[in-house]
């Protein structure tokens, strides 16, 4: 297994440029399926969980080919509305291809996502929802069969503004006769993402971004191109290695409107950040300050995935900090392994309170994506070195994050 040796304690300079989003390009991927014709996507991130859903689209009868940040998806012989057991437990996100394959299909198989690294990830929004615009849809030994015979259009009210639950309504109902509205709908810039693609393929979908979508259905989807809006957690990652180094770099290819929860955190423990156009920089403080209290909200709150960077980040504060977890309970586990490093960190539920040191090197453990992303920055600050084992996480989300902050001089280096 892959695993990262960081020396701590390198300043970083330079500058360096975000990929696309992994949250856009996922759902863009299961759109593409819509359109039964060739859409090119590019700046699409070269992610494991980018070729497991290149592995789905190949598994449903589409074309797929991928090289320099340019993925082609031809889904004209499309064929099947099966996803095969072993590919849904690769990844769990898998489930915005019901939506899909219901809305082109007429049908889906795929087995339930149950369990995954942040705790069992419950899809009850997604059903409740599909089942109320007359999906039909059958529950069986883990398995979930779909049959969209009687499917139509209708109002959804969420009680909760899920992500997938918003791009999984938006995906089904794009080609249904009349209007579909979404009522308390999740207002992540990656579903805009997702809205504009679609809108581009001949989908007539309003109020992306807001609390009410409204989509019109239309009867036919074409093909279009689209370029993968910048990753805003890798963005905030790279802005905490910034912080645990008391570096200054720029960053490449960000929008600070995506970004605006996680400066005003890092603004609070003294970091100064300007963006130009889509360029941002930042210039750590030599000591980072303590930040009263961080909750984690749908967005435009701060956002569950960068929590964890953040929180290794203010492991090197002058002071004490509060985090409060709202969105994933399981985003905690990181914290055995920070205090492997001699993090001070005091959980209980879901608040953490964290006081700030210095941290040192030590052989540690990612156990999610961000966690492993946050283990990462912690290890580039702290004294001497760190093992970080587990890194198969990590690239699920972030392209080469050793080359990117090796590339800002950090010592760090893939080994096997
Ligand atoms: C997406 C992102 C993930 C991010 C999350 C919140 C992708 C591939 N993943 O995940 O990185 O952390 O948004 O910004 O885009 N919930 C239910 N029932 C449901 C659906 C969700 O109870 O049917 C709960 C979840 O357990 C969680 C909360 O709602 O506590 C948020 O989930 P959701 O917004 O759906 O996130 P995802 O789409 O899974």
């Amino acid at each position: 297994m892959d695993k990262y040796i960081i020396t701590g304690g390198h300043r970083l300079s330079g500058r360096v440029r975000v990929h696309g989003a992994k949250n856009a390009v996922l759902p863009i991927m299961a759109a593409s399926v819509l359109a039964g014709d060739r859409c090119r996507i590019y700046d699409c991130p070269n992610l494991s969980d980018v070729a497991h859903t290149i592995k789905i689209l190949e598994c449903l009868g589409c074309r797929v080919t991928f090289s320099e940040s340019i993925l082609e998806i031809d889904s004209s012989d499309i064929s099947s509305w099966e996803i095969p057991e072993e590919l849904m437990r690769e990844m769990r996100s898998s489930i915005i291809f019901l939506g899909a394959l219901a809305g082109k299909m007429g049908r889906a198989r795929m087995c339930s996502p149950g369990g995954c690294e942040l705790g069992n990830r419950p899809i009850d929004l997604h059903l409740k929802a599909l089942r109320e615009l007359g999906l039909v849809i059958k529950e069986e030994n883990g398995f979930i069969e779909a049959n969209a015979e009687r499917m139509h259009s209708g109002d959804i009210h969420l009680s909760f503004p899920s992500v997938g639950a918003t791009e999984n309504i938006i995906l089904a109902s794009v080609c249904l006769n009349g209007e579909t509205t979404i009522f308390n709908a999740a207002k992540e810039p990656e579903i805009v993402d997702m809205c504009e693609f679609l809108n581009k393929m001949g989908a007539k979908i309003e109020g992306a971004g807001t609390e009410f979508i409204r989509i019109t259905g239309v009867a036919h989807l074409s093909g279009t191109e689209h370029k993968i809006m910048p990753d805003r957690i890798v963005a905030a990652t790279l802005m905490c290695g910034a912080m645990t180094t008391k570096s200054e770099i720029e960053l490449l290819n960000v929008r600070s409107a995506h970004l605006g929860a996680v400066v005003s955190v890092l603004r609070d423990s003294g970091a100064k950040i300007e963006f130009f156009k889509d360029k941002m920089y930042i210039r750590a403080p030599e000591r980072t300050g303590s930040v009263d209290m961080i909750k984690t909200q749908v967005y435009p709150g701060f956002p569950t995935d960068a929590q964890s960077p953040v929180m290794a980040a203010l492991c090197f504060g002058g002071g004490t900090s509060v985090i409060v977890e709202n969105i994933f309970d399981s985003r905690y586990k990181i914290i055995p392994e920070l205090k492997k490093m001699g993090a001070d960190i005091l959980q209980d539920g879901r608040v953490a309170i964290i006081k700030g040191q210095k941290l040192s090197g030590a052989h540690v453990r990612a156990m999610d994506l961000r966690g492993g992303a946050a283990l990462t920055v912690a290890a580039l600050g702290a004294e001497g070195v760190s093992e970080i084992s587990g890194i198969h996480y990590i690239e699920r989300g972030y392209v080469d994050l050793d080359k990117m902050f090796s590339a800002l001089g950090a010592d760090i280096k893939k080994t096997n």
